[in-house]
């Protein structure tokens, strides 16, 4: 290989990701070289600490606190740090010079996605972001290139292994959500502060990047309605055990039809009632997988490990080869394709049939006053279910809608939360 051919890789970031990539690249550099036509040189490692533990296999003259450095001294910069900032400063550094960003970072292209493609687009800069959603699946790929001759209506997944693991043991081992995530957080599956994970927000973040990729329009974190799992108990799983589905905390973003008839996008992160027909249903553990419905394939799964050090970092070479065949043969990463420009339907008028669980005082005439409100709010009832309860004074009464829009069970649960004297709302799922 000639020294003309020789790629700079800058890596950002040398954490769980990180030092993965970083043995991959000595492992299996002669390959990642022949299968780019490049000669691939990690020319140095931007890290916020330089004494903290590392790998042995991290070469520590490669370490420095200036990650401006970095940067300005390679061909292709690897963006691991995380969340805004200083990543967003650094990719905008980067691109802003042309050069190849390859990035895991789904928080960052959620909310700044506009400025950072722009950015590739007036500066002949290239941006790849294979580890962004669902780590090792090559989900990313397969939407942006692999199904772009397809017409996509529907992309439904389990994006978030922290809280599939979570939802698996309250489900397969009847635990509490606390129990599960102490568990999850011993394990190292979830953080030691777990708000993106079970508040939606890491799921509503790669929801925006799949509905972007599948409806080559836009889509932001803000579009994206979001729900998470903490208000889930151990009860609402054994009702759903007990109706024959399970829980998942579910990213679906959709093709509808809009109020004015034309096609709409609607991106929701919420717990939803997954049944057996589904093939969501049995991915258990820490495992993500994503279902894509579309006109000429019909449906395909993406199913594989969704974090993690090592299969992440697989999804980040996957890109650093890409990259670095287009740094020195020409090319770059596929551009952003907003085209069709969809509209986003509105948090309040996105559809969905809803489950309705809530703790009622059990006297005569309850079923009907509750029946009643849920009328008056224009929602149909496709069911209505009582159980009795560890209180003999209360029952717990399911209210199963059809069809309705969440603008319409908000204002419902507004008025069933202002009647304390009638009933509490325990929880409320879609399905
Ligand atoms: N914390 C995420 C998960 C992985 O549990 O799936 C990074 O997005």
């Amino acid at each position: 290989m000639t020294s003309n051919n020789c790629v700079r890789i800058g890596l950002l970031g040398c954490g769980t990701v990180g030092s993965q990539v970083v043995r991959l690249l000595q492992q299996s550099r002669c390959d990642y070289e022949a299968r780019s036509a490049t000669c691939l040189t990690l020319q140095g490692i931007a890290v916020s600490r330089l004494d903290a533990q590392r790998p042995a296999w991290v070469d520590t003259s490669l370490l420095t606190t200036d990650a401006n450095k970095v940067v300005d001294e390679a061909d292709v910069v690897i963006e691991l740090i995380g969340g805004i900032d200083p990543a967003h400063e650094l990719v905008v550094r980067a691109l802003t010079q042309g050069k190849t960003v390859v990035t895991g970072n789904k928080a960052l292209l959620a909310s700044h996605g506009k400025e950072l493609f722009e950015l590739c687009a007036n500066h002949n800069a290239s941006l790849y972001y294979e580890a962004a959603v669902a780590g090792a699946v090559p989900v990313v790929y397969g939407l942006r290139e692999s199904l772009t001759g397809d017409r996509i209506n529907c992309v439904q997944g389990i994006v978030n292994g922290t809280t599939n693991y979570i939802l698996d043991k309250m489900d397969t081992q009847g635990w509490s959500y606390e129990k599960a995530l102490s568990v999850a957080q011993e394990l190292g599956f979830a953080e030691a502060d777990p708000t993106a994970d079970v508040d939606g927000l890491d799921a509503g973040a790669k929801c925006a990047l799949l509905a972007s990729l599948a409806f080559h329009s836009r889509v932001t974190m803000e579009d994206v309605s979001i729900q998470g799992i903490s208000h889930l108990s151990a009860k609402d799983m054994k009702d759903a055990k007990d109706a024959g589905c399970t829980i998942k905390l579910i990213a679906e973003a959709k093709r509808i039809r809009g109020a004015d008839g034309k096609d709409a996008i609607s991106a929701v992160v919420a717990p939803m009632l997954i049944g057996p027909d589904n093939p969501l249903f049995s991915v258990g553990g820490a495992f993500n997988a994503i279902l894509i419905d579309s006109d000429a394939a019909g449906r395909l799964m993406f199913y594989g490990q969704g974090a993690g050090g090592a299969p992440t970092a697989s999804a980040v070479l996957s890109d650093v080869v890409a990259a670095a065949f287009h740094c020195k043969h020409g090319g770059h990463a596929p551009r952003e394709s907003t085209y069709a420009s969809l509209p986003i339907v509105d948090k309040e008028h996105a559809q969905a049939a809803f489950r309705i669980r809530l703790s009622v005082h059990d006297e005569i005439g309850v079923l009907h006053r509750i029946a009643g409100i849920v009328a008056q709010h224009g929602i149909s009832i496709s069911g209505l279910q009582q159980s009795g309860s560890e209180d003999e004074n209360r029952a717990h009464v399911v209210v199963t809608t059809h069809v309705t829009t969440q603008g319409q069970i908000d204002t419902l649960l507004n008025e069933l939360r202002s009647t304390p004297e009638l009933c509490t709302v325990a929880s409320v799922i879609r399905q």
